[in-house]
């Protein structure tokens, strides 16, 4: 297969500032905003998702809550304000909020004269839901309103034992979220950007072939052996059975990836967030039970996985200085397939439409 696609420098790219060219984004999905450690009762932390600045907190009861940061009356930024764990507190005219559903509780101003019913006015509030220690939040189309029907599930990494560790790394990207995640699923990029005597060596490049089959909204890496010139899978084998590796990618932004090895086990989801349209953070959660009693395993795991996602981000770095000036670029071969899919499950949700890219098993080969 020698199709070639030239990606046309994506327009939009004037007045982006020190970043490369603007995205699409995709609305009406969960995001994973920040860590929800850092939300603690009576304290109100600011984040950026989609381009939506957002103020993000911890009830009393242990809820968070997300809101726009913006007050309906004057467009202060309610973060100005302050939360004593129930009601949130417009710093300019004192209105009160209640945070997870961003209904005004009271307008210190109004006299027994008015008639005005302050119940009636909303701050904009989001869906926001704690798992695997992220505050994920739910990004409605613009213009939905308070009424967003039913919502998707919040993703969750899935445990395949009581007892597990786990990890979290996170990286700030200069490019648009498009870069970020056809960066995540580019399988020629190993051996050049992640060569060290722990992972692997240029020299180590062969071909493999890969099969894939669709899943809604995404596609599978589908169960195999997983690659045997990785040393990080070479130790695997020392429990002595056999290796079963899921790869999976699906809208908006998502690759997770299941390792299975008898009752062992490396659970692993990667996400590529729009913080706006030119900018975005990869998050990596992992959890696991291989090597639970082995100490400092967490640690060992984390400064490793740190170097691989900081060799990416470097990469990224670099990358997107390349693309201020908005260049055309190219997706070749089987291997740049994966990002061929991933434009056009983009296209099909943007529109609306139900098509997928695949529409049966496919096998792929490339060097790498
Ligand atoms: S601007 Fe917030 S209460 Fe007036
Ligand atoms: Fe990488």
């Amino acid at each position: 297969m020698n199709d070639l696609v030239i990606l046309a420098g994506a327009a939009g790219s004037a007045g982006a500032g020190v970043s490369g060219p603007t995205a699409d984004l995709i609305f009406g999905d969960w995001y994973p905003a920040l860590r929800a450690d850092v939300l603690r009762v009576g304290k109100m932390t600011k984040a950026l998702l989609l381009g939506i600045p957002m103020v993000l907190g911890r009830k009393n009861d242990g809820t968070l809550f997300a809101m726009r940061d913006l007050c309906p009356h004057r467009g202060i930024p309610l973060s100005a304000g302050w939360f004593d764990g129930e009601t949130v507190t417009c710093k300019y005219h004192g209105w009160q909020f209640e945070p997870c559903g961003g209904q005004c509780k009271e307008i210190p101003s109004l006299t027994t004269h008015d008639s005005l019913d302050a119940t009636k006015i909303y701050a904009v509030a989001y869906p926001c839901v704690e798992r695997d220690g992220y505050a994920w939040v739910y990004v409605p189309e613009p213009g939905t309103g308070r009424s967003m029907g039913e919502l998707p599930p919040v993703p969750e990494v899935p445990k395949f034992s009581a007892k597990y560790r786990s990890a979290h790394l996170v990286a700030d990207l200069p490019c648009n979220v498009d870069h970020g995640i056809i960066g995540l699923m580019d399988p020629a990029h190993g051996p050049f950007v992640h060569q060290s005597w722990w992972w692997r060596s240029k020299a180590s490049i062969h071909e493999k072939e890969k099969h894939f089959e669709p899943i809604p909204e995404g596609f599978r890496m589908s169960a195999h052996a997983p690659s045997g010139n990785s040393a990080p899978y070479k130790l695997l084998g020392v429990y002595g059975e056999p290796i079963v590796t899921t790869i999976d990618f699906v809208l908006p932004n998502r690759r997770s990836e299941t390792i299975r090895c008898g009752t062992k086990w490396f659970s692993s989801l990667t996400t590529v967030t729009p913080v706006t349209a030119s900018t975005c953070r990869i998050d990596v959660y992992a959890a696991w039970n291989i090597f639970y009693n082995v100490p400092f395993v967490t640690s060992i795991a984390t400064f490793f996985g740190a170097r691989f996602v900081a060799q990416d981000q470097q990469t990224m770095v670099e990358q997107a200085e390349g693309l201020r000036s908005n260049p055309a670029l190219m997706l070749i071969d089987d291997a740049d397939k994966p990002a061929k899919w991933y434009f056009a499950l983009k296209q099909a949700r943007l529109k609306g439409r139900k098509e997928h890219p695949l529409d049966g098993p496919v096998t792929l080969r490339w060097r790498s």
